[in-house]
This record gives structure tokens, C-alpha cells and sequence, in this order.
């Protein structure tokens, strides 16, 4: 048996065995005797009795242990023309400073704090000064529109709101305050307390009262301490798409996700200490919490926080410099980017220019990696190039080759084995295994490991409907895909209405009711199509009502501002067509898949169950109006 087979199987069999061993990495104010409790399933509760702080693990137990000086966080911002690097000494300080201001402001125990950011390092320090004191952070992406702000809010109740006074996209300064202040309004809930990061590119207004100058605040702040937490109080509530408007509250404790992580920056990506590790991606997303914060951090390894764009900050080589300039050893990214960079230096003439000697692995996850991007990125960069298939849920990766502890050869379209603690299978509609090769519904026979959600905020019953139900005992991904006679997982595509746009997850259900809000709709289909560079495009079909006389590209137009102000850019909401009905089954549920095979010029089978196939006919040549193909049968 390798080394691979022998852990995956114990940490299987003896999952108390396997995750008591990975707990000794951490430091416990009080150690657990107990590694799992199972006693009230699907609601399992890894370290129960485990006491820790999770911002003592990241930052100050290296400073006690002598990486004071070594860099904990290196900033680079080609939008502002920025380096910085702070300490593991200084982030600890700012990050007390910090805590202390939020207790000053009535922060405690399992308080809420928002944190609505840009891609600054104050994001971490929030975050982790939550994790000191024991607050709950949630971090809403900067990309999303007050609307969806607010939502979130209204779910979370935090007492306190941490912002900045801008963001800048490329070349485009986005003042966040103005979308702080709507949300609010917006918003049922609201805060105590905001704390506004003013930045030289725009000042922000700041309501007497209630807005607070981060510096300042700070400033005049007692540091707090690390306050001691039991292992499951809530870390943190990370929103994400599901089916319906309504985000789902994804919750992760304190213990099993300071263990998981740890255990995996050493066995999956062969991280060591003092590594410099870059995950180009944003706090706002799983990957983020997870790889430019918690991980690097547990390790006692450099992250690097980025604020900008893999193409045109300035140009397709800006990779290539940051992993130049900072030694970059380990580079975790989304494929999107890759293909961005490769649509515009296909020959790798940027490339050329720098040394990245230093980069010994590129990490890919978000979305499936199509084989071509990365055969692309082996040829250029010459390092093993890992796809990894994870989500929001899970918290860290399924499926991958685990580097730290075997290198399996790779098969293009495949994010490889089960990483150990994950009993993944592929099921049919009756919940029994399907054989090898064949497609089924991925799932994880529970437990889920360490570090994966506890439930959904102040949702128990939402997080059993969504994801407990359908399979007894086993966790559904959400995911298809198939198992091969080696042990590689595929993963091919959704189950739901999730689409992923650039390695954003998003709801087409969620765009839907956007679009079913105008008043001149009477009911409309959203769909992901496939795209070169972002993966897949969400498409709007609108139908109408009776007697509406304005022109149809005037309600498009409308449309598309609406799912913008609504729910954010990163929508990445632009093409939408009017059309006369909804091909749908008898029964009438919209017939998306079927849409989407259509638009990606894929074959399809006339469904049985269709109502009217004509209707196909017609999605087709409003299809080919916007310029997607229709491959009729
Ligand atoms: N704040 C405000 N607006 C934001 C934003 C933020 N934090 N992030 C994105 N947006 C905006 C973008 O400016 C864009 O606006 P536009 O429609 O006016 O041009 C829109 O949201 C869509 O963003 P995106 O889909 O990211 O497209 P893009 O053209 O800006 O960039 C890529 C495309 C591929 C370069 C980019 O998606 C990327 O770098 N992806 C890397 C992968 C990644 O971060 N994945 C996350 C999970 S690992
Ligand atoms: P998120 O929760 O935003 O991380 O999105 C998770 C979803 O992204 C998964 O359910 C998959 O659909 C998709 N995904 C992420 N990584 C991969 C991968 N490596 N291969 C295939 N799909 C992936």
C-alpha cells in the first residue's frame, strides 16, 4: 500500500485516531480528550471539549516561538503603487490594537462583525481580531451591491461594520462608503457601530455617532488579548449562493478548522515555515479565508495579500513579477486567471522576463480546470500543476494530489483522489453507488472532516434540507461527476442552479427573481453558458407580460441594470433576450439543462416530458441573436 492509500484508509476508519494525531499541531489552552462527538448526526462537533484561540495560532505563538521579524503579510497593490510588508510581530500588534477597538466598541463573545473590504491588509487584521476576541467575522465580497450587503446583514444582526472608504478595480476607484451607507438603509438590522478605513484615493463621509476613522479608533485603543474559545464557538459565517436569493450562512468553528488547515498546508500543498505562499484570489471567498488568512498563518509561512488583476495591472506579466519580487514558493489561483493571461501572452513573452525560479507549485481551484490551461501552465511555468476541487462547504479541498504526501501522475479533466478525510462516492437517484466510470451524484459519506461547516447560521433545518437529505448519512456536494477505475474523482458540472462566472459562484435562481421584480416580466429563465475566459456567462431569457409596448431591448437594458444594482458587477450580467415563452416540462418546470446544451451547441435529447417542442426551435434562434450556436436535433 503508498503512503497515499495508508492514510486515506485510517483517516477513514480511525477518523478519531487520524485527527487526534493532526490536533497535536496546534496549541490548545486546553486539550481535547475527546475527538469527535457523533451523538446527534448530521450536526457532528470535532474537539467538544478542546479550548483555543484560533488568532494565537496564527500570530502570536510564532512571535513567542521567534518569527517575530519574519514577514507575516506582504502587501502589493499595482492599483495604488504599494509595497508593504508587516511583521509577525507587527501584525500581532495591529491586530490587539484592533481587537481592542472592537471591544471598545462592545464587541464580545460571539458577536457578528461584517467586514466589507477591499484587498487590503486591514481585511486580515479585522478578521483576525475578530478571531481574538472571540466575535463571529463574515466577510462580504467588495463585489456585491448594497442590496445583497444588506442581506446579509439582516442575517448576521453584527453589531459592528468594518468598510473602507474605497476599492479600486483596475483603473476604477469604487467608493464603498456610499454602498456601505444604502445598505444600512436598506437593511432592517442595523449596527452599533462602522469602522471606515479612509483611503488617500477617496474620503468617506463619516456619520457622527455612528462611523468611526479606523487609525484613530485604533490609535487610542487599549490591545486586547487572545480570549480563550470553546473549539466550536463559530470562527466565522461565510455566505454563499444556493438555489434561491436567500445566501446560505455557511458556519465554521474554531478547532476543526485550525487543525484541518494546518494539517493541510503541510500534507496537501508541502508547505514549510517561513514559505512564501500567494493565493491570488480574495478575502471575500472560501479560498481567501481559507489561503490568504488562516493557513499560511497556522503554518508560520509569508501570505501575500494582492490587490490587483492577473492582466492589465499593468499587463499579462504581473504574476510573474509578484512571484519575482517576493520569492513566491506556492501560487494558488483560479483557472479564469490563467486563461486571462493566456489570452493575452499566449507565446508566454511576459514570462520570459522574470525569474520565478522560487515557484515550485501552482495550485488551481474555483471552477474544473479545463485540460488546456493546464497543459499551458506546465509547459510555461515547468512545476507540477495541481487542480483541486473544493468548496465554500467544505473548506478546503476534497479531491487533489496530495503533494506532501504523494504525487500522483496527473489525468487531464480530473482534480485526482479523495484527500484523506474525505469519503467521497458517486450515487445514483436511489442512493446506491454507480459503478466505476459512471456518472452520479458526488457525495461524502459523513462525518465530514475537520474544518467543514458546522451548519448554516441560525438555519439547522435549511443545512439538513440542503444538503443531508437527499443521500441519509452522506453530505451531496451539489456536484456530478464520476469516480474512475483508479480512484480519480471527475468533476463535470452542477446539479442546481449554481453557476460559476470567473471562479465566482453565483445563483441563477437568484438572478431569476431580479428578473421576475421588473414590472414588465412575466417571468423569466436564467442560465450559465459556457465562456472561454470566465468559464461560464449567466444568459436571461425574458418573457414578457401582455400588452408591455415598449421596445424589448429597453426591458433588456433594464434588466441588466437591475441584476447590477441588485446583486453586484461580479454578476457579470450582460446578455439577456427577449422571447415569447419558456420551453418547459408538462409538469412546468423550466427546461434549463436543456437551454444550456443549446447555447453551448451541445447535443441534447428532446426531453419527454417537454410541453411544446417548438419552443425549442424558438430558444434557438433567439440564441443565435445574441450570438450563441443552436444545435437543433
Ligand atoms: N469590488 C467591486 N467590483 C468588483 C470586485 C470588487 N472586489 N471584483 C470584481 N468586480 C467587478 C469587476 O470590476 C467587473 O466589473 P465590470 O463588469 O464593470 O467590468 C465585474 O465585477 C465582474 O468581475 P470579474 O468576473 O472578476 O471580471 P473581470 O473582467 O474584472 O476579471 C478575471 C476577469 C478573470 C481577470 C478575474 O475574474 C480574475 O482575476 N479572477 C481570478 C480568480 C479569482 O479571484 N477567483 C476567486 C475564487 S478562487
Ligand atoms: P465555491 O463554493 O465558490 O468554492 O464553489 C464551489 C463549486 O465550484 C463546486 O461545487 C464546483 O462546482 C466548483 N469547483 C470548485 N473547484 C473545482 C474543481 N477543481 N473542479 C471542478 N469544479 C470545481
Amino acid at each position: 500500500m503508498g503512503a497515499y492509500a495508508e492514510i486515506h484508509a485510517r483517516s477513514i476508519s480511525d477518523p478519531e485516531g487520524f485527527w487526534g494525531d493532526a490536533a497535536k499541531a496546534i496549541d490548545w489552552v486546553q486539550a481535547p480528550t475527546k475527538v469527535l462527538d457523533g451523538s446527534d448526526p448530521p450536526f457532528y462537533k470535532w474537539f467538544p471539549d478542546g479550548k483555543l484561540n484560533t488568532c494565537y495560532n496564527a500570530l502570536d505563538r510564532h512571535v513567542e516561538r521567534g518569527r517575530g521579524d519574519q514577514a507575516a503579510v506582504i502587501y502589493d497593490s499595482p492599483v495604488t503603487n504599494t509595497v508593504r510588508t508587516i511583521t509577525y510581530s507587527e501584525m500581532r500588534d495591529q491586530v490587539a490594537h484592533f481587537a481592542g477597538a472592537l471591544k471598545g466598541l462592545g464587541v464580545g463573545l460571539g458577536d457578528r462583525v461584517i467586514v466589507y473590504m477591499p484587498m487590503v491588509p486591514e481585511a486580515l487584521v479585522a478578521m483576525l481580531a475578530c478571531a481574538r476576541i472571540g466575535a463571529i467575522h463574515s466577510v462580504v465580497f467588495g463585489g456585491f451591491a448594497p442590496n445583497e450587503l444588506a442581506t446579509r446583514i439582516d442575517d448576521a444582526k453584527p453589531k459592528v461594520i468594518v468598510s473602507a472608504s474605497c476599492g479600486i478595480e483596475g483603473k476604477r476607484v469604487i467608493p464603498y462608503k456610499p454602498m456601505l451607507d444604502e445598505a444600512i438603509d436598506l437593511a432592517k438590522h442595523k449596527p452599533d457601530a462602522c469602522i471606515i478605513l479612509q483611503r488617500p484615493q477617496v474620503a468617506a463621509d463619516l456619520s457622527a455617532g455612528r462611523d468611526h476613522d479606523w487609525v484613530k479608533l485604533a490609535a487610542a485603543a487599549q490591545p486586547a488579548d487572545c480570549v480563550t474559545v470553546d473549539a466550536n464557538h463559530p470562527l466565522y459565517i461565510l455566505y454563499t449562493s444556493g438555489t434561491t436569493g436567500q445566501p446560505k450562512g455557511i458556519v465554521r468553528d474554531n478547532g476543526g478548522h485550525a487543525v484541518a488547515l494546518y494539517w493541510t498546508m503541510v500534507n496537501f500543498y508541502n508547505a514549510k515555515p517561513g514559505d512564501v505562499y500567494w493565493a491570488a484570489s480574495d478575502v471575500g471567498w472560501v479560498v481567501g479565508h481559507s489561503y490568504i488568512v488562516y493557513a499560511p498563518l497556522l503554518l508560520g509561512a509569508t501570505t501575500v495579500v494582492y490587490e490587483g488583476k492577473p492582466v492589465g495591472t499593468p499587463d499579462a506579466g504581473a504574476f510573474w513579477r509578484m512571484i519575482a519580487d517576493h520569492k513566491i514558493n506556492i501560487l494558488f489561483t483560479a483557472p479564469t486567471a490563467f486563461r486571462a493571461i493566456k489570452r493575452e501572452d499566449p507565446h508566454g513573452e511576459f514570462f520570459r522576463k522574470y525569474d520565478t525560479a522560487t515557484l515550485r507549485t501552482l495550485f488551481l481551484a474555483g471552477e474544473r480546470s479545463d485540460p488546456d490551461t493546464i497543459r499551458w501552465a506546465e509547459d510555461l511555468l515547468k512545476v507540477p500543476v495541481i487542480d483541486h476541487w473544493w468548496q465554500t462547504e467544505t473548506g478546503w479541498a476534497i479531491c487533489g494530489n496530495p503533494l506532501g504526501i504523494e504525487h500522483f501522475p496527473v489525468k487531464y479533466g480530473s482534480a485526482t483522489k479523495a484527500v484523506p478525510g474525505w469519503n467521497v462516492q458517486a450515487l445514483d437517484n436511489d442512493g446506491q453507488e454507480v459503478r466505476r466510470g459512471d456518472i452520479g451524484a458526488l457525495v461524502v459519506k459523513l462525518p465530514l472532516p475537520p474544518g467543514a461547516m458546522l451548519t448554516l447560521w441560525q438555519a439547522p433545518e435549511r443545512f439538513k434540507s440542503s444538503y443531508m437529505e437527499q443521500f441519509p448519512g452522506y453530505y451531496m456536494t451539489g456536484d456530478a461527476g464520476f469516480i474512475d477505475e483508479d480512484g480519480y474523482v471527475h468533476v463535470m458540472t452542477r446539479v442546481d442552479d449554481v453557476i460559476n462566472v470567473a471562479g465566482h459562484r453565483l445563483s441563477t435562481g437568484g438572478m431569476e427573481e431580479v428578473l421576475a421584480a421588473h414590472p414588465d416580466v412575466a417571468e423569466a429563465a436564467v442560465i450559465g453558458v459556457a465562456d472561454d475566459l470566465k468559464g461560464q456567462l449567466p444568459v436571461g431569457f425574458i418573457v414578457l407580460k401582455a400588452g408591455v409596448t415598449k421596445k424589448p431591448d429597453d426591458v433588456v437594458a433594464e434588466c441588466v441594470k437591475m441584476v447590477r444594482d441588485r446583486i453586484g458587477a461580479v454578476a457579470a450580467f450582460k446578455l439577456a433576450t427577449v422571447v415569447d415563452r419558456l420551453p418547459k416540462t408538462r409538469s412546468g418546470k423550466v427546461l434549463r439543462g436543456t437551454m444550456q446544451k443549446i447555447a453551448n451547441a451541445e447535443d441534447y435529447k428532446m426531453p419527454a416530458t417537454i410541453d411544446d417542442p417548438v419552443i425549442l426551435e424558438e430558444i434557438g434562434e433567439a440564441l443565435a441573436k445574441i450570438g450563441y450556436a443552436s444545435a437543433h436535433k
